[in-house]
């Protein structure tokens, strides 16, 4: 049977056969392996692993061509202009401290400033604070506008020719929205600041043309593009190469070393001393090729037809606040949903689905500045401030069913019946 060609693409995630039982609602966290790629990489271990770039035997020569393949395949991916823009890393978090070790921290200085939004995840703000306040450098965070969207009129404010790096998510892992990153690149552009895109919640969803998104750098991990985990992607453009320095130095990356001084390469391979998790890339070859050929239409098609049912189902639901207006929400057509249920702790909601066999994530998602701005703006609504200070988020990817919006739904019902209208009474 062609796993592919049915429309229930369940089929084609073993995680489904082992637990037939599962609503997997976290695939922002991480995406379900598909068998195609379990095999690849059984496949890759069983019968191709050599160290690549090391030895000159058939094995290890076949294993470094292996690893350039799915360079190739990860620019032709991104619509990167050369495989010598792509470094591979641990994920998207190593990505991030890449870039702000080798590219930026050797040039930041005291008085320059770095913006960022709100809505990005700790990974793309931790990293970015912390060297702020290494070098004496000023971060500025832009806010939304009332749809959830970066606000690029505020972005254009807090922009000016200190500003060294602008930093932001392609999609938030909270709001799901997609931001218009090609108008921020202009505002970036138009200061002289660089772009970096966290692309790690677009990638799944929909094409990403790092060209058009204007963006000099862009990072995302394979585990939420179904590869499993291991492997990152850094996108570096050909003209910032130049000025990133090796950070994480060990075997690999040199020219010549003596006990003086070492002459580093210059090519992207720059950032991927020691061994390489080339199970990984393999992986996440296997599963672009897989999200190829399924294709970007049925994504996208899917994902709009779960997204009607779910706002058709949240409807009914006048207790379930959304952290954006769910109108304005709706229209927007996320690629996920963060909700609190009055009155219950969105713990406790997790706790009580998982009971169904739901799984979802409930907390500040890694992105609490994005909670906090949210609990700010909802001070004085009805929606007690404890209670917009976490969420519970349900993400979706190709597997994902009409069923399992309904089974999400019938648990939420229950969960309010047991602690909210409990609590009231
Ligand atoms: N970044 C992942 C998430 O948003 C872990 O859940």
């Amino acid at each position: 049977m062609n796993l592919l060609a049915t429309s229930n693409l369940k089929n084609a995630f073993p995680a489904f056969e082992t637990r037939p039982e599962l609503v997997y609602l976290d695939s922002a966290s991480t995406a379900l392996v598909p068998r195609p790629v379990i095999e690849r990489i059984s496949y890759y271990l069983a019968c191709e692993h050599a160290n690549s770039q090391r030895g000159l035997y058939q094995l290890s020569v076949e294993a470094t061509a292996l690893l350039e393949q799915a360079r190739e395949a990860v620019a032709k991916f991104i619509h990167a202009d050369s495989a010598n823009t792509i470094a591979f890393c641990s994920g998207a978090t190593e990505a991030l401290n890449l870039v702000a070790y080798s590219w930026l921290r050797p040039q930041l200085q005291r008085g320059d400033n770095i913006v960022l939004s709100v809505a990005e995840h700790h990974a793309n703000f931790l990293v970015w604070q912390s060297l702020c306040r290494e070098v004496g450098a000023e971060l500025r965070v832009v806010g939304l506008d009332k749809r959830g969207y970066i606000d690029v009129q505020e972005l254009e404010q807090l922009c000016d020719n200190q500003t060294r790096l602008v930093a932001l998510t392609q999609v938030s892992n909270v709001l799901g929205l997609v931001n218009d990153i090609p108008a921020c690149a202009k505002v970036a552009r138009a200061c002289g600041a660089a772009l970096l895109v966290d692309g790690a919640q677009a990638v799944a969803h929909m094409a990403v043309d790092v060209n058009k998104l204007g963006c000099d750098f862009y990072v995302f991990s394979g585990h939420k593009l179904y590869a499993g985990p291991g492997c990152g992607v850094l996108y570096v453009r050909e003209d910032k190469l130049a000025k990133c320095q090796p950070v994480k130095l060990g075997g690999g990356i040199v020219v010549k070393v003596s006990a003086e001084g070492a002459d580093y390469i210059k090519s992207i391979q720059k950032f991927e001393a020691g061994t390489v998790n080339l199970a990984a890339i393999v992986a996440l070859q296997a599963a672009i090729n897989f999200v190829q050929h399924i294709g970007w239409s049925q994504v996208k098609t899917q994902q709009q037809q779960l997204n009607k049912v779910f706002w058709n189902e949240l409807a009914h639901r006048p207790w379930i606040k959304t952290l954006i207006e769910r109108e304005l929400l709706a229209k927007s057509e996320p690629l996920l949903v963060s909700f609190m249920l009055d009155g219950v702790h969105s713990h406790d909601i997790a706790a009580l689905l998982d009971q169904h066999h739901i799984a979802l994530r409930a907390g500040r998602h890694c992105a609490e500045p994005l909670h906090r701005y949210y609990a700010h703006k909802t001070a004085d609504n009805s929606v007690a401030k404890h209670t917009v200070s976490t969420s519970a988020r349900a993400s979706f990817a190709m597997y994902n069913q009409q069923e399992d919006i309904h089974a999400l739904f019938n648990a939420l019902d229950l969960a309010y019946e047991l602690f909210a209208v409990n609590k009231n009474k």
